[in-house]
């Protein structure tokens, strides 16, 4: 089937359910594309599970091109959605612009991600009018993480619920086709979802968002290690990944491996010429 577009994901609000993925490399997409993901989202996430920091603040454009492009690679059918990284699309609308166009230009996506509400409504303005489509990201927005104090739920209050309407309306109004809500109340985001006209995907958001999103690594127990309670791990890929690169390991050192099934010899003549 053709490729998932921007306004093919907008066309599902009242649908079905959209499902979106993290991918970060040539066969993490492959394999969140071949499960059937609608979506499939570069994350800045890969800061931490493919980087190994402690945040997602280190993540730079070139991290974000590079992995981009690999997961562009290996993707047929889903839409490829790259994250604006920290510092990529605050400094002004110009640089927001030149920003989100290279992973369209450079890497292949075809469309952008970014964390904020309302005060970036002209970068989406002037992203739209570029012909880049754009997905918001509202709640906790993990680029805020020193200002928030931690990875915290956010929404919690009624005044803080009401502003996550608010800034919702105004991501809707200036054009995005879809609005991440991530740790929020599920009530907060089941009225954001009754309330604006685009999908919301939800990540630790509750069950009456238009669509989900979980982070490839957490789905497959590929990032051992304490998780929030909203993540559901669908299998542990860790422990038989582990055993078997030990057993790798201990064969090698035993001498069990190669076999004589993974070794290529000399066909007879050449042989016996090679030891003439
Ligand atoms: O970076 C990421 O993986 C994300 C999703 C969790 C929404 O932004
Ligand atoms: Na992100």
């Amino acid at each position: 089937s053709k490729q998932r577009t921007a306004p093919d994901i907008l066309a599902m609000k009242g649908g079905g359910r959209i499902a979106m993925l993290t991918a970060y490399d040539f066969p993490t997409a492959r394999l969140a594309d071949e499960a059937g993901a609608d979506a499939i989202l570069v994350g800045d996430s890969l800061g931490m599970v493919c980087l190994g920091l402690p945040d997602t603040l280190g993540v730079t454009m070139d991290h974000m091109l590079h992995h981009t492009a690999a997961v562009v690679r290996g993707v047929a059918r889903a839409l490829v959605v790259a994250d604006m990284p920290f510092l990529s699309y605050h400094t002004g609308v110009g640089e927001a612009v030149a920003n989100a166009g290279r992973f369209l230009q450079q890497a292949g996506a075809r469309a952008v991600k970014l964390e904020g509400g309302a005060e970036f409504v002209p970068h989406i303005q002037a992203m739209l009018a570029a012909g880049i489509p754009v997905m918001g990201h509202i709640g906790l927005t993990p680029q805020q993480v020193a200002r928030f104090g931690g990875f915290k739920a956010q929404g919690k209050t009624a005044r803080a619920a009401k502003a996550l309407l608010a800034d919702a309306r105004a991501l809707a109004q200036a054009g995005c086709f879809a609005l991440v809500l991530e740790a929020v109340p599920a009530e907060v985001a089941e009225r954001i979802t009754a309330e604006i006209p685009i999908p919301t995907i939800g990540i630790g958001a509750g069950p009456r968002c238009d669509g989900q999103v979980l982070v490839f690594h957490d789905v497959l127990g590929l990032c051992p290690g304490l998780r929030p309670s909203f993540v559901k791990q669908y299998t542990d890929l860790w422990t038989p990944a582990r055993e078997a690169l030990a057993a790798y390991c201990r064969e090698v050192r035993e001498g069990a491996f190669p076999a004589e099934a993974n070794t290529r010899r000399m066909a007879p003549d050449e042989l016996d010429a090679f030891q003439a």
